[in-house]
């Protein structure tokens, strides 16, 4: 079995067990996020959005007030089903589809702005999701990407990784800053907007949220970081119309 085909299995045995837990995390995160999505990514309101590893559509639902159509995509069908549920009478734009970010079932240029929020460190990798992104989204459109960032030393992001991965086996690896600007760059998108923001979690809840019980609690308890404050970048960027 290829690295991914492992991966991918972890992913859809941790979601498909928590996704309750998404769509409550996600009805209390809703109107910062979408006060958040309005203040960093200008819109007309007639794009047609992107939200890739969209869960139970956090980004996607947040999003639709503010756009004209979003297409939420996940590879768990379960975390899909609850999205249309929590959805449904919320907002009647947004579609759920099933689809692997790293594949997306999407024509290139398809979308005016294509979005991931949170996906980049639940892949094997990485930058097959940006270049997915980078693929369907139309030339003179924009590129969003939303993730927890690893720290900038490395040994301190070796050991935030092992508590991550301890608390949930579908985690891969987080990110630091430099090597998103990275992808950006490799895709040819020009960096238009960066911002940072401190999440502070309580352990509790952060094990609870990835249904990280008995055993395996007590073991990601143990290397827990002494203060769980999560470093989260924003990164908006264009994709250059041809010259
Ligand atoms: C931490 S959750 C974030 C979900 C959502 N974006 C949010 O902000 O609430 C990571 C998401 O990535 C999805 N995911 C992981 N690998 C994927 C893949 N290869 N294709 C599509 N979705 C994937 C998971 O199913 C899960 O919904």
């Amino acid at each position: 079995m290829s690295d991914d085909t492992q991966q991918t299995d972890r992913v859809l045995e941790r979601f498909a067990r928590t996704g309750a837990r998404m769509v409550e995390r996600e009805l209390g995160r809703r109107e910062r996020l979408r006060e958040g999505l309005r203040q960093f990514v200008p819109l007309t309101g007639e794009e047609r959005v992107l939200d890739s590893g969209a869960g139970t559509g956090a980004l996607a639902i947040a999003m639709a007030p503010l756009a004209r159509e979003v297409v939420a995509v996940d590879i768990v069908p379960e975390l899909l089903d609850l999205g249309r549920q929590a959805a449904a009478g919320e907002v009647e734009n947004v579609t759920f589809v099933n689809g692997d970010a790293t594949a997306l079932p999407f024509e290139r240029e398809a979308f005016d702005l294509a979005a991931c929020n949170r996906v980049l460190h639940h892949v094997a990798r990485p930058e097959l999701v940006v270049s997915e992104l980078v693929r369907v989204t139309r030339m003179g459109g924009r590129v969003l990407v939303i993730d927890q960032i690893a720290p900038v030393d490395p040994l301190a992001a070796l050991e935030l990784d092992r508590f991550e991965k301890a608390r949930d086996p579908s985690h891969t690896r987080l990110l630091p800053d430099i090597d998103i600007r990275a992808l950006v760059e490799a895709n040819g998108l020009v960096l238009r907007a960066s911002r940072q923001e401190q999440e502070e979690r309580d352990l509790d809840s952060y094990l609870d949220l990835a249904g990280c019980e008995g055993e395996q609690r007590a073991e990601a308890a143990a290397v827990a970081p002494a203060r769980m404050l999560a470093t989260v970048g924003w990164y908006l960027a264009a994709k250059p119309l041809p010259r």
